[in-house]
């Protein structure tokens, strides 16, 4: 399959439903649709709703339209990286190719316009309700997603990240930032599709597996990315880590360990996919394009 002409399917789906749902841009106050809709089409991979859109095909579900859950997780994915671009957090300058959040629309703005993003992407996966989500598999995808995005998941990722800037800290420590602060989202993704599908607990466990490795080998890439990536092809800094003494997968063991270890990461995530169909090919895909990913 071409995994990049799946993505750019799939995307433009995202990026169409996207602005249908977003508040329009002349509603007053202007200045709040104007700094949600300028972070959410800066541009991004899209990556948290199409492992959502993919995870819903290797079960083979089509009962019911989910694209606006699977928006709500880019929501959440975008107010994150709007704090965490923030100079009391990160403290960059440009995102998706674009000055910052903060940068274009101020320190107050930024924060508000990430709250009002993280909000409104629960008033979204509750809308799939109207499409005729079962009830209680909603409620437990939406659990799961509000339980990993934040006090067991990204929040908790993000403060040890903050905590253990200029510190030197073990290996394990650092799985556990990675794990929680990039892990737990991309998880949620592909977990909260599994519920809404009705997946058995045995199929739930191997996607979890498959997913929680993904996130790891995804962070890992990112931290090598912030080493030697290319800025105009991220569209984010290089060299943002190392000037806030990060702790990284790079700066704890080396480049080539990391490669090393991010290959073991998605060879673990695809062993957890070895017994699901070829329906599950757009998720073995994804998970060989994180290695080599440029952006
Ligand atoms: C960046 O995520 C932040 C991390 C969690 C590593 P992405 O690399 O998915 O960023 P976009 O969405 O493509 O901008
Ligand atoms: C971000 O990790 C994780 C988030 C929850 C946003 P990074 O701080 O490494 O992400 P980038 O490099 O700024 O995109
Ligand atoms: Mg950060
Ligand atoms: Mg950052
Ligand atoms: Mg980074």
């Amino acid at each position: 399959m071409d995994i990049k002409k799946y993505f750019q399917e799939k995307t433009s789906l995202i990026n169409e439903q996207l602005d249908c749902l977003l508040p329009k841009p002349d509603l007053k106050p202007q200045i709040l649709h104007q700094a949600m809709r300028y972070s959410v089409f800066a541009g991004g991979k899209r990556l948290r709703p199409v492992l959502f859109l993919a995870t819903l095909e290797a079960l083979d579900y089509r009962e019911t339209d989910l694209l606006p859950f699977a928006c709500a997780l880019e929501l959440i994915h975008t107010y994150s990286l709007i704090h965490d671009d923030l100079p009391a957090m990160d403290n960059d300058d440009f995102r998706r190719g674009l000055l910052t959040c903060h940068k274009k629309f101020g320190e107050a703005q930024a924060i508000l316009a990430g709250d009002a993003l993280l909000t409104y992407s629960f008033n979204l996966m509750l809308a799939v309700r109207e499409k005729g989500a079962a009830p209680e598999r909603l409620l437990q995808a939406i659990d799961e997603v509000a339980s990993r995005a934040g006090l067991k998941g990204m929040i908790i990722g993000q403060v040890t990240d903050i905590e253990s800037e200029n510190k030197d800290i073990s290996l394990e420590e650092l799985k556990f930032i990675h794990r929680n602060k990039t892990g737990a989202l991309i998880c949620a993704a592909v977990r909260s599709a599994a519920i809404l599908s009705g997946a058995d607990e045995k199929t739930l466990e191997k996607l979890t597996g498959y997913a929680e490795n993904l996130g790891i080998a995804f962070q890992i890439t990112d931290d090598i990315l912030d080493v030697i990536g290319d800025e105009k092809k991220l569209g984010k800094p290089v060299g943002s880590d190392a000037k806030k003494r990060k702790a990284t997968y790079p700066s704890l063991l080396g480049l080539e360990k990391s490669r090393a270890l991010a290959e073991e990461a998605v060879n673990r995530a695809l062993w957890f996919l070895e017994d699901m169909t070829s329906s599950a090919d757009p998720l073995r895909e994804i998970g060989k394009t994180v290695l080599h990913r440029e952006a």
